[in-house]
Order: C-alpha cells, then sequence, then structure tokens
C-alpha cells in the first residue's frame, strides 16, 4: 500500500481552487467560563480546529465534505472562502499561489463564492428579492440600468428554478419558503459569475420534502454552468447522491478522501465506516445513531496519534502514537489508517483495548484486561 504525500493527488489532477496543508487553530479565551477555567492562564491554548487539510476542487464537480458536528467543516469552508486567515497553509487558484493584498482579496471573493446553511439569517428581512440580486450586480458592475439589470436579475431567478421570475421578485424573505429563500441566496452568490460555490450544510434546515430539489439544482450548476462546488454536510447520503468525490473529515483532518460511489461501497477508514453504518436506511427498523460509539474529542487537547483513536474498533498501539499517512487504497481514494500499513513491528500492531463505547457491558470489578491487550 502506499503512502501518499500529497493526498489531493489521489483525488484530482487539475483543481481550480486547491488548499495545501491549511491549519486553522483559534485562541482559547474566556476566564469567565468554567469549562475553559485551567486553560486561560497556560497561555497558547487552541482550539485545533483545522489540521494540516489539503483538498482540491476541480471545474464541473461536486465534492461533499462530510462529518459530525464540530469536526471543522464549516471552518474549513470559512477558510477557503477567505472569511478568516489561516494560522498555515496556502491556497491555489488555477494553480497560482493566492497574495493577501486587498485587491487580490476582492477579486477572489467574486470567483468564490460561500452559501450558509440559514438562507433566513442570510437574506436581510427588509429588502426584497430584486434589492438582493441587484446590489451584487451593481457592486460588481456586472449590468447596467433599467432594462438590462431587470433582465439580468430574472435570469438569475430563472438559474435557480424561481419562475414565473415576476412572482418572486417583489417578495420579501418572510413570504418565501424555505427553499425558495435558500434558491435566492444560491442566486444572488451566483450574481457575481463565481467559479467556485461554497455551500455550507445548504440543505440541512430544509423540510426534507424540499432538499432534493436544492441538491439537484446544486447538480445542475455543476453540469450547466460548470462550477466547482464544495458541498458541506453531515449526511453521507445525500453526499453520495449529490457528489463527485467525497472527503471524510473527523476531528479537524481529512481520514478518507475518493470517488463518491467506492468510499461509499468499500469505506476504507473505520470512521468512515461508522458514519456509514449510522446512515439513513430504509431497510433498517431502528433510527440510526453514532451516540453509544463515543463522542468527538476536545480539539484544545486532541488526542495523539490518530485522533480518531480513542473511538475505533480496531485501534493498535502505532495509532495512540503516530498520525497515520495517507494511504491511497484504490485509484483516487486514499486514507489515513495504519491498517492500511504492510510493514508494522509487532508491537506497534498490538491491538489496544477497546473504548468503552464500543463493549455492551462493563467488565466486573478485578478483572484483568485481556492477553495481548493493553489499558488506557
Ligand atoms: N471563531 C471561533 N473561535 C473559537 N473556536 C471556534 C470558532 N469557530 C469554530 N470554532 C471551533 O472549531 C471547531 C470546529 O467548528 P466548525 O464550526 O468548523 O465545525 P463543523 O464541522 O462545521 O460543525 P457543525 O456540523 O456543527 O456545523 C469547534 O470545536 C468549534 O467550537
Ligand atoms: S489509525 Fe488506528 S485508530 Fe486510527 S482509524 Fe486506523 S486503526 Fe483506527
Ligand atoms: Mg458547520
Amino acid at each position: 500500500m502506499t503512502a501518499l504525500a500529497d493526498p489531493t493527488a489521489a483525488v484530482t489532477p487539475s483543481p481550480l481552487l486547491e488548499a495545501r496543508g491549511l491549519t486553522k487553530h483559534f485562541p482559547v479565551h474566556g476566564k469567565s467560563r468554567p469549562a475553559r477555567r485551567g486553560l486561560a492562564g497556560r497561555g497558547g491554548a487552541a482550539v485545533h480546529a483545522v489540521e494540516d487539510v489539503s483538498l482540491a476542487l476541480p471545474a464541473a464537480s461536486v465534492t461533499a465534505l462530510v462529518g459530525e458536528s464540530g469536526s471543522g467543516k464549516s471552518t474549513l469552508a470559512r477558510l477557503l472562502a477567505r472569511l478568516i486567515p489561516p494560522t498555515s497553509g496556502k491556497l491555489l487558484l488555477d494553480g497560482a499561489e493566492l497574495r493577501l493584498s486587498r485587491r487580490a482579496g476582492r477579486g477572489y471573493a467574486r470567483q468564490v463564492q460561500l452559501v450558509l446553511q440559514d438562507p433566513f439569517s442570510s437574506l436581510n428581512p427588509v429588502h426584497d428579492v430584486r434589492y438582493h440580486l441587484t446590489r451584487p450586480l451593481k457592486v460588481h458592475g456586472l449590468a447596467g440600468q433599467g432594462s438590462s439589470l431587470d433582465e439580468a436579475t430574472a435570469g438569475l431567478l430563472e438559474r435557480v428554478a424561481l419562475s414565473p421570475t415576476e412572482h418572486f421578485i417583489d417578495k420579501y424573505p418572510h413570504e418565501l419558503s424555505g427553499g425558495q429563500r435558500q434558491r435566492v441566496a444560491i442566486a444572488r452568490a451566483l450574481a457575481v459569475r463565481p467559479r467556485v460555490l461554497l455551500a455550507d450544510e445548504p440543505v440541512s434546515m430544509l423540510d426534507v420534502s424540499i432538499r432534493l430539489g436544492l441538491l439537484n439544482l446544486l447538480a445542475d450548476l455543476r453540469e450547466r454552468e460548470g462550477l466547482a462546488i464544495l458541498y458541506v454536510t453531515h449526511d453521507i447520503a445525500s453526499a453520495r447522491y449529490l457528489a463527485d468525490v467525497i472527503v471524510v473529515m473527523y476531528a479537524g483532518q481529512i481520514v478518507e478522501s475518493g470517488p463518491a460511489t467506492s468510499l461509499t461501497d468499500e469505506p476504507a477508514h473505520p470512521y468512515t465506516q461508522l458514519l456509514l453504518s449510522a446512515a439513513p436506511d430504509p431497510d433498517r427498523a431502528e433510527p440510526p445513531s453514532l451516540a453509544g460509539r463515543g463522542s468527538p474529542p476536545s480539539l484544545v487537547t486532541p488526542p495523539s496519534g490518530c485522533r480518531f483513536h480513542p473511538r475505533c474498533p480496531h485501534a493498535m498501539a502505532v495509532c495512540a502514537d503516530s498520525a497515520p499517512p495517507h494511504f491511497e487504497v484504490a485509484p483516487g481514494h486514499a486514507s489515513a489508517c495504519w491498517l492500511h500499513a504492510t510493514d508494522l513491528e509487532p508491537a506497534q500492531a498490538r491491538k489496544l483495548a477497546k473504548s468503552p463505547a464500543d463493549q455492551p457491558t462493563p467488565a466486573p470489578s478485578g478483572s484483568a484486561p485481556q492477553a495481548g491487550e493493553e489499558t488506557r
């Protein structure tokens, strides 16, 4: 099994937008909050929200970013949108590294647009749809006045399938359904003719019955307009439906990436297997849940080695000591897990004691650990 020096190489050879080694640490502040007491005086305590993430978004392609709450998905989307500066790492657009000047930032904002989860809070309630769509057109000088502005606005509504357009153009956000509001938010993002659309949980606040329509709209934008789309979601089933490539994030790091079908049919990483086992399945009687399989770790003091090791049913001694590299498990499919290594020493491959989440009944008090296991 080959360890990849650059995990993005496993996914795509010619990205439009590319992140290399992006890292974001948020300093821990706030002495008054009990959970943070004890950290405040140490200096340097930080939330390790995104750690050494490399990701490539090709044109005319949807990349889904999947992970549990708190895994760093939104932070990564905000880094890609350049709304927050990275602690380290870099971004490349069309293969050229981005500069930090304000002018370059404005040009970047036109090319890379972010759509947020909650269309109610992202649209201004005192303005109608016309205002929301004409403003970016005017600010960026992308349409003239009068009829050409009206045509451009109507064109935007048609692109997101809000037609007849005259039914929507004078409506206020509260007069629209959740799905219609999200379409207006997407139309506003499209107004500046971006090449990359970052959609952070664009359907998670919508009624299940209208989610599919929105996902199909994103698929349409990929096909008709060649957009590079990042689709951020908790829901690996919708990622499989929409995405060409799925990237799985755990505790701030990418643990698996690959073509959507191969990653969901043959998940290589134990965390992806866990996510899939909890995905909705019409044939299963019980509702799915990750509860009972432990919870994500603190990102202020993340676990050593593989960050998943305290929850992993396959954890070995090496997992607690060293972060696994990304191994190519199939063409274009990479997994960061020591199980793929073929040259571990017996001491490294020794199984760690199972996590409490994997033990249905507590061991009787006084019982000794089993041979070959160690307790942590
Ligand atoms: N501005 C901030 N300051 C401090 N910590 C932050 C900040 N923004 C995010 N975090 C922390 O970074 C971690 C990752 O958060 P993020 O919002 O990126 O996760 P997420 O995967 O998008 O979660 P969700 O699925 O719930 O939206 C969390 O521990 C969060 O508390
Ligand atoms: S590296 Fe070890 S702990 Fe991490 S997922 Fe693989 S087997 Fe589990
Ligand atoms: Mg989020």
